[in-house]
C-alpha cells in the first residue's frame, strides 16, 4: 500500500520535490489519517490579480488545485473531504464574479463527474441550495444522485454556505418539531443540533486547511470546528497541492487532541 502511494504521489507535474515527499512519506503514520479534512480554498483572487489576470482566471485555477485534492484524499481513503466553494457572503462580490464562480461550478459539475464516479466518490452539496441559479441546481442534483450509492470518499461542497444560516436552519428545524409536539425542548441536546445540520451523519473535521495566509474561519462550520487542528500555509490555494496537503496531515499528526482534557503525560 504505501509504495503504491508513493508512486502515486510521485507525479512530477504537482511540485514534486524527492526530499520533501520522502521525509512525508516516511513519516506519515497512514494507519491513523484524518477522517475528515476541511478546506477554506482561499486566495484565488490574490493569485490572479498578481499575475495580471482577472479574478475569475484565478478561480479557474484553483478548480485545478481542488481536482488534486479530491484525488489525493481518495486514494489515501480518507473519508470525508468538505470543501468551501461559495459562501453565503459571497454574493456580495461583483455579479461578473459572481457568476464566473456558477459557471465555474456548472463545468466542474459535468466534466468531472464521471472521472469522481470512476473513483466511488459520492458528492454531497451543503448550503441553501435552493437558492443558487436554477442550473446550478441541476449540476448539483445530478452530479449528487449521479455519485450517491458510492461508498469512496464524501465528498461535500458547501455552496451558498455560511455557518450561521446553518445553525439557523437547524434551529428552525428542531422549533417546528418543537411546534408540532414531535419533540420537546428537553430533548435539545448537542446530538440533536448535530442531527439537523447540514453535516448530520457526518463525523466533524479533524483537520481545517486555509491556505493564503489569513487565519480566519470565516463562518465556515462554526459548530463542527469546534474541535478541528487548524493548519494555514501562504501557498495560496491555485498553487496548493498534494504535498501541501500531506505535509499538513504530517503536521497535524504531531500534534496531541485533548478534547478539553489534560496532556497525556499528564494522566
Ligand atoms: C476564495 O478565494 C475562493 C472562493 C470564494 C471560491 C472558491 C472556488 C473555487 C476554488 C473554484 C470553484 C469551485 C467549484 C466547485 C467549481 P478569494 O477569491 O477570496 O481569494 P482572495 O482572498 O485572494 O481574494
Amino acid at each position: 500500500m504505501i509504495k503504491k502511494l508513493f508512486n502515486f504521489f510521485k507525479n512530477k507535474e504537482m511540485g514534486y520535490n524527492e526530499k520533501k515527499y520522502e521525509y512525508l512519506m516516511k513519516n506519515i503514520d497512514f494507519s491513523r489519517l484524518p477522517k475528515h479534512i476541511a478546506i477554506i480554498m482561499d486566495g484565488n483572487g490574490r493569485w490572479a490579480t498578481k499575475r495580471g489576470m482577472l479574478r475569475a482566471y484565478g478561480h479557474r485555477a484553483g478548480v485545478e488545485a481542488l481536482r488534486d485534492i479530491v484525488k489525493a484524499c481518495s486514494e489515501l481513503k480518507i473519508p470525508v473531504l468538505t470543501v468551501y466553494a461559495f459562501s453565503t457572503e459571497n454574493w456580495k462580490r461583483p455579479k461578473e464574479e459572481v457568476d464566473a464562480l456558477m459557471n465555474l461550478l456548472v463545468e466542474y459539475v459535468y466534466k468531472e463527474v464521471e472521472e469522481l464516479n470512476k473513483n466511488k466518490v459520492k458528492i454531497r452539496a451543503i448550503g441553501r441550495i435552493h437558492e443558487l441559479p436554477e442550473k446550478c441546481q441541476r449540476a448539483v442534483k445530478y452530479a449528487v444522485e449521479f455519485t450517491s450509492k458510492n461508498t469512496g470518499l464524501n465528498f461535500n461542497l458547501a455552496l451558498n454556505y455560511g455557518g450561521r444560516a446553518e445553525l439557523v436552519d437547524a434551529m428552525r428545524k428542531i422549533g417546528k418539531k418543537i411546534q408540532g409536539g414531535i419533540i420537546e425542548i428537553k430533548e435539545i441536546d448537542e446530538k440533536l443540533i448535530s442531527d439537523h445540520l447540514y453535516t448530520k451523519e457526518l463525523p466533524d473535521p479533524d483537520l481545517l486547511i486555509r491556505p493564503a495566509g489569513d487565519y480566519r474561519i470565516s463562518n465556515f462550520l462554526i459548530w463542527q470546528l469546534a474541535y478541528t487542528e487548524f493548519w494555514y500555509t501562504d501557498v495560496m490555494w491555485p498553487d496548493f497541492r498534494r504535498v501541501d496537503m500531506l505535509r499538513a496531515i504530517y503536521e497535524f499528526q504531531q500534534r496531541e487532541r485533548r478534547f478539553g482534557g489534560v496532556p497525556k503525560k499528564d494522566k
